[in-house]
């Protein structure tokens, strides 16, 4: 009979100690250890001694060129274009995605409707432990899903659902959500760490024996990671998360990891009565629609994943009241900002040090890419002078320190999607204009000031 052990894990970093300890000695977090109970299991207990492998047998080692790679071409289509596109193509057969995001924000909407899509040509599971079997009928029938394609287990006990798929063997299983599944060889409460990291274990280990493509279904917590154990990003193949502005009716779904395809990868999706409806063409979404160019506003051509899209960029300058003004920053990096207001200062002589300051991107979007830089530094200095920037122009380019702009990748496609979008004017980096050949009357500069000069 084994023994139960009491170890004490790391919420942040999943790891695992025997004693309690107020700071996470592995990843320094401060009071992320709960207590867990676990069995001890055959598997930890290893050789002893190091060097003696005496007994233990010896595995196959293969050339990768003797093996055939994953044919891309089995992937299976969810049926919504967008969730295909983060995904690189569709979902991958023995592949765990792990979805993430929001209370209410759609995850339990948006797997439902890929189930009755896949399940058109292959079995498929949806067990839930959050909903009733009648609550997700209802759901169904709102969305006008069929449903003799929805098979549906509300269960919560991790050995149940294993024993029900691998009796059933469906090509797509949901869990909703990977906190309510329990198993019995741990006695904690479900949603506890340990739980959580052996429930998704188990089933990373079902999705990779039967070739069965899993989504697991993860809560946030409030500052929006994942919650449970950071190691949880690491168990599966792919990491998404839903995203919204609060209010809006649009809602992103973002590929942070992928080893199938693109990370950072966008899908843009509308929610609408009849469920989320994959939006084709976002730079048009992402444009504020303001007829007349008002001072403040820049559009920026940004690129996530592999698409570029246009987004605008709006800021606000006024005269600060407080000895240390305001600095508020949505959408981008406070920290950029903060480096991209110093280097305006310096290096082009622009006086900021005394107003306040708000940045905000336009639909909800987050913007990562230095390539932001120069469109934030326009429309800073455009509401600083309280002069509109011209219609139909577009910005992109990173700013280094020393105040030279810098060029981005995939110059041209950007300003081919420019161009696309109906604007005829570009202020870029120098390095970017080599060799365009896209219709844009695209001006190029070596530096910030001269940029700003030129505006
Ligand atoms: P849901 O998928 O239950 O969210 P999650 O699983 O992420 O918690 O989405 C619920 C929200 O979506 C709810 O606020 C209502 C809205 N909704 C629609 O607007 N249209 C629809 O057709 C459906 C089914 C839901
Ligand atoms: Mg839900």
């Amino acid at each position: 009979m084994s023994k139960a052990k009491t170890t004490y894990t790391c919420g942040e970093c999943g790891a695992s100690f025997p004693k309690w300890s107020g700071q996470c000695p592995e990843c320094s977090a401060w009071n992320s250890m709960e207590e867990t109970v676990s069995v001890a299991s055959a598997s930890k207990a290893g050789p002893k001694g190091r060097g003696n492998w005496a007994g233990t047998a010896t595995a196959d080692v293969v050339r990768l060129s003797e093996v055939k790679a994953e044919d891309t071409a089995r992937r299976l289509s969810s049926g919504l274009t967008e969730l295909d596109r983060v995904l690189g193509g569709g979902l991958v057969p023995g592949s765990v995605v792990l979805l993430g995001g929001d209370p209410g924000i759609g995850k339990s909407t948006l797997l439902l409707q890929a189930q009755a899509h896949v399940g058109a040509g292959q079995g498929t599971l949806y067990v839930t432990g959050e909903e009733s079997a009648g609550q997700v009928a209802m759901r169904a029938r709102r969305l006008d899903l069929d449903p003799a394609r929805l098979d549906c287990l509300t269960e919560t006990s991790l050995e149940v659902i294993l024993a029900t798929a691998a009796a059933r063997r469906p090509a797509f299983m949901v869990v909703d959500s990977i906190q309510t599944v329990w198993t019995e060889a741990l006695q904690s409460a479900p949603g506890a760490v340990a739980q959580v990291r052996e429930c998704a274990a188990r089933l990373v280990q079902f999705a990779k024996q039967t070739g069965c493509s899993v989504v697991l279904v993860g809560h946030v917590t409030k500052e929006g990671a994942l919650a449970g154990p950071r190691v949880l990003e690491h168990m599966v193949d792919a990491v998404l998360y839903f995203e919204s502005d609060s209010g809006s009716r649009f809602r992103l779904v973002r590929a942070v990891k992928n080893r199938f395809g693109a990370a950072n990868e966008l899908g843009v999706f509308a929610m609408t009565d009849k469920g989320l409806k994959a939006v084709g063409n976002p730079s048009a979404i992402f444009l504020s629609g303001q007829a007349e160019p008002a001072p403040g506003s820049c559009v920026l051509v940004t690129r996530e994943g592999t698409r570029p899209m246009m987004v605008e960029v709006q800021a606000l300058v006024a005269p600060s009241t407080l000895s240390n003004p305001r600095r508020v920053a949505v959408g981008i990096d406070p920290n950029r900002l903060a480096l991209l207001l110093a280097v305006m200062h310096r290096h082009a002589g622009i006086q900021i040090a005394d107003q306040d300051v708000f940045v905000n991107v336009a639909g909800g979007i987050r913007v990562s890419e230095t390539a932001s830089d120069l469109a934030i530094a326009l429309a800073l200095q455009s509401s600083l002078r309280e002069r509109p920037l011209p219609r139909g122009l577009v910005a992109f380019g990173e700013i280094g320190l020393a105040g030279e702009l810098r060029p981005v990748y995939n110059g041209e496609e950007r300003l081919r999607e420019a161009a696309g979008q109906g604007f005829d004017q570009a202020l870029v980096p120098d390095g970017n204009l080599k060799g365009v050949k896209a219709r844009i009357n695209a001006r190029g500069f070596r530096t910030l000031a001269d940029a700003l000069a030129a505006d």
